[in-house]
C-alpha cells in the first residue's frame, strides 16, 4: 500500500492469488479500494462476504454465468466486469434491463500478451461506444494486463518489452478521450510490473496479486531497479520427514500434489539443515538431499517449502494455517477454490 500511496494510485489487489475472504478483508483494511477476482465463483464469495469494490477481470461468456453477474450486481452496486466482445455487451445489457440495476463495465485491451482483450484501436473504440450506448451498462474504463512480462527477471529488460505495450495502452486512452469516452479507471499490472506501472502515468489503479505471499518465481524477479525486493514470502507448504533410512537424503510428505508444478522446484525456507535441498520425488513425496552424507533429519521434523507459483498452489489446498512464530493463530478457508 505504501508504494501506491506514494504514487497517488489505488490498489485493487488480485484475489485470484489467495481466493480468501479473510485476506481480502485485511487488504481492504490496509487501504485497498476493492478486490479483483478471476472467476465468477471468487466474485460470489467476495461479494457474499461484503467485500467492497469487486472487479471480475476475466471476460465471461454463457447465459448462466452472465445471469449470475447480473444478480451479483443487484447485491453490490460497485461490482465491475470486463468485456472484450460486442455480443456479450448485448447479452449483459438485456440481463441488466431485466433486473433493473446498472453494471460498471471496462473494456479489456490486449496490449501484447494475446490472451484476452481487444487488440486494435478501432475495435477498442467501437466496443467502448457500444458499452456506453447500452442500457443498464456504464462504461467505466479499460483494463490492460500483461502476464507475459511479469516474470522477466531483469528490471530493465522488462521495462523495454513492457514499455512498448504501455505505449499502445496510452494511445488507446487518448483515442477514447477524443471520442468523449475518457476512461475513469485504467487498471492493470501485476507484482512483476508494479514499479513500472506506478511510474507510467497511465494507470489509475493496479491489480497486483502475488505480492501478498510471494513464491520462488517472483523471488527471482528484480522488482525494483536499485534495491532489494520489498515483499517477503508469507506462503509455505509445511511437510514432515516420513522416512530417513538412507544416508544423504530423507523423504518428506509433500510432492507433486502439494504444489502447482508450472514453475521452478519448491525451495526449502529457513528450516532444517543449511545444506538441504528439496526435489520432487513423486505424487506425495519429496526428496531432501544433503551435500554432507552425514547430515540427516529426524522423523516428523517439519520442512517448510516456498511454493514455485503461489496462485495455482493455493488452489490445491482447502485451508491456510496462519502462524505467528511457532504458534498457530487461525485457520482460514480457501473460499474460492476451483477454476470456474
Ligand atoms: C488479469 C490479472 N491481473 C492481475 C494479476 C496479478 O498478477 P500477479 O500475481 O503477478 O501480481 C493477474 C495474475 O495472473 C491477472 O491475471
Amino acid at each position: 500500500m505504501r508504494f501506491m500511496r506514494e504514487s497517488g494510485l489505488a490498489l485493487r489487489p488480485h484475489g485470484k492469488t489467495h481466493k480468501s475472504v479473510n485476506i481480502a478483508k485485511l487488504q481492504i483494511e490496509a487501504g485497498a479500494v476493492g478486490i479483483c477476482t478471476a472467476t465468477v465463483k471468487e466474485a460470489q464469495h467476495m461479494i457474499g462476504a461484503g467485500i467492497p469494490g469487486v472487479f471480475l477481470t476475466t471476460p465471461v461468456v454463457g447465459s448462466q454465468k452472465l445471469e449470475t453477474i447480473s444478480q451479483l450486481s443487484t447485491k453490490a452496486s460497485d461490482f465491475k466486469v470486463v468485456v472484450d466482445n460486442p455480443n456479450v455487451v448485448n447479452q449483459l445489457s438485456t440481463l441488466m434491463q431485466k433486473c433493473g440495476a446498472s453494471l460498471e463495465v471496462l473494456i479489456d485491451i490486449d496490449i501484447g500478451p494475446q490472451r484476452t482483450g481487444v487488440n486494435s484501436l478501432p475495435d477498442i473504440l467501437d466496443l467502448a461506444a457500444s458499452v456506453d450506448n447500452a442500457t443498464g451498462l456504464k462504461f467505466s474504463g479499460v483494463q490492460a494486463y500483461s502476464g507475459m512480462v511479469q516474470h522477466i527477471e531483469d528490471y530493465h529488460e522488462r521495462l523495454v518489452v513492457y514499455g512498448k505495450q504501455l505505449d499502445f495502452l496510452k494511445q488507446a486512452c487518448l483515442e477514447l478521450e477524443k471520442i468523449g469516452l475518457n476512461p475513469d479507471i485504467v487498471t492493470g499490472g501485476g507484482t512483476g510490473t508494479f514499479d513500472i506501472d506506478r511510474k507510467a502515468g497511465i494507470f489509475t489503479e493496479l491489480q497486483s496479486g502475488s505480492y501478498c505471499v510471494m513464491d520462488v518465481q517472483y523471488n527471482a524477479v528484480q522488482l525494483l531497479p536499485d534495491v532489494d525486493n520489498p515483499f517477503s514470502t508469507a506462503l509455505f507448504v509445511s511437510s514432515s520427514v516420513i522416512s530417513n533410512n538412507a544416508s544423504g537424503f530423507v523423504t518428506a510428505d509433500a510432492g507433486i500434489k502439494s504444489f502447482a508444478m508450472d514453475g521452478p522446484p519448491p525451495k526449502i525456507a529457513q528450516t532444517g539443515p543449511a545444506d538441504a535441498e528439496y526435489g520432487i520425488s513423486g505424487d506425495e513425496h519429496g526428496k531432501i538431499s544433503f551435500k554432507d552424507e552425514n547430515t540427516s533429519m529426524e522423523l516428523g521434523e517439519i520442512v517448510e517449502l516456498i511454493t514455485p507459483h503461489c496462485d495455482p498452489t493455493v488452489n490445491l489446498h482447502n485451508y491456510f494455517h496462519c502462524v505467528r512464530g511457532d504458534t498457530l493463530v487461525d485457520i482460514w478457508p480457501v473460499d474460492g477454490r476451483g477454476v470456474i
